[in-house]
């Protein structure tokens, strides 16, 4: 990637239209708008109330016009920041696009991030919600990331332990910083292990790499296996708009879960580590007749019950009516609440 042009400068513009950043395509206009490709940049904004930071758009549902100031986070780099004895140390600039950065890492022969190959949005998002998939969180590979603190204008380390990572979960999304962009992250740098261990066990990925006859995978080997899944599975945006997974996996106690098993013998159950167990959402929205099913512009995707999709011109208003109506039909017929996934502006 380039380095930022010295002529480049992150004056605001006014009254931008966010649907071309947006992975849902929902329309929705910034009162003011700043492309941010340099960490210096940021201190300009210390005064702003009403502010909001902007990654790749994939995890976002704009209800609406927003009368505050978005920062739209471009800060590029991809550096090897250090290296010991156990590990290699990667760091990326929040802008940049998270999958690009998996591939590089890849490329350079370090690897640890590949099943999170394909994720939609910005290396900047990926710790603020722990990003996830195929057996693997973004926090296990997490080193440390900057961030600016908006109150005071200074650079802040944050390790592991002060991210106090959980499933979809961070300290930013527990204190509500992601809503009030307190910190803005500026880059992130992860841990990847010299004595990498494969992680496939994850159903669909041990299936696909049984098919392609492969018993001892190497990283690559594993993030082609993700990428061919996730595009058998999951809808492209550019062609047809999402946000992923629409809601995050329920859990519940033990007891719910077994007299849900009891009632619907092949309910998928996970038990957790906290003697929880998470149930798998896209299967409930199934059963519950939402899959291909649409409500107005907006419906569930066809392969993947767990991803809302716009199939053309839906706005906020018709997103949030069938997720209603999504999360009602789940509750009468398992009498489970569904939590959306994406961040709501
Ligand atoms: N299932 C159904 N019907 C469906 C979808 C799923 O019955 O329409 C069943 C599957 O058969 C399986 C279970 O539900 O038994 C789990 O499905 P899957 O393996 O597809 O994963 P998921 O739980 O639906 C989660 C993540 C995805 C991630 C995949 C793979 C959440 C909310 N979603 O989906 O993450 O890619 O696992 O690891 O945790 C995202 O967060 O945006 C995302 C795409």
């Amino acid at each position: 990637m380039c380095p930022p042009a010295p002529t480049e400068s992150s004056a605001p513009r006014e009254n931008v239209s966010l649907a071309p950043f947006n992975t849902l395509a929902l329309p929705g206009r910034a009162g003011r708008y700043a492309r941010v490709t340099a960490d210096g940049q940021l201190v300009a904004f210390v005064g702003d109330r009403r502010r909001f930071v902007l990654g790749g758009g994939s995890n976002l549902v704009l209800t609406g016009d927003f009368d505050g100031l978005v920062l739209h986070m471009a800060i590029p780099g991809r550096t090897l920041a250090g290296e010991d004895a156990e590990a290699w140390y990667a760091r990326a600039g929040a802008g940049e696009n998270w999958h690009d950065f998996v591939q590089w890492t890849l490329a350079r022969g370090w690897p640890g991030l590949e099943n999170l190959s394909l994720i939609p949005g910005t290396a900047g998002a990926a710790p603020i919600q722990n990003i996830g998939a195929y057996g693997l969180e973004v926090g296990e590979r997490f080193h440390s990331l900057a961030a600016v603190d908006m109150r005071s204008g200074k650079t802040v380390d944050f390790d592991r332990a002060a991210c106090r990572f959980g499933y979809r979960d961070s300290v930013f999304k527990r204190e509500g910083w992601h809503l009030t962009g307190r910190f803005v992250v500026t880059g992130v740098t992860f841990r990847l292990p010299k004595r990498w261990q494969p992680v496939a066990d994850y159903a669909d990925l041990a299936g696909e790499l049984a098919e392609r006859g492969i018993a001892r995978p190497d990283a690559r080997q594993i993030a082609d296996a993700v990428i061919a899944v996730r595009r058998r599975k999951l809808p492209d945006p550019a062609r047809l708009p999402n946000a992923g997974s629409f809601f995050q996996n329920p859990r519940v106690d033990a007891g719910t879960a077994s007299r849900l098993r009891t009632a619907f013998p092949d309910l998928p159950l996970y038990p957790q580590p906290d003697g929880r167990v998470k149930l798998a959402a896209g299967w409930l929205i199934e059963r519950a007749g939402w899959k291909g099913r649409d409500l107005g512009p907006a419906g569930m995707y066809e392969k993947q019950a767990l991803t809302l999709v716009n199939r053309g011109g839906a706005t906020g208003v018709d997103v949030i009516a069938l997720m209603r109506a999504v999360q009602r039909d789940v509750r009468a017929r398992f009498g489970v609440d569904l939590t959306p996934e994406p961040v709501f502006l």
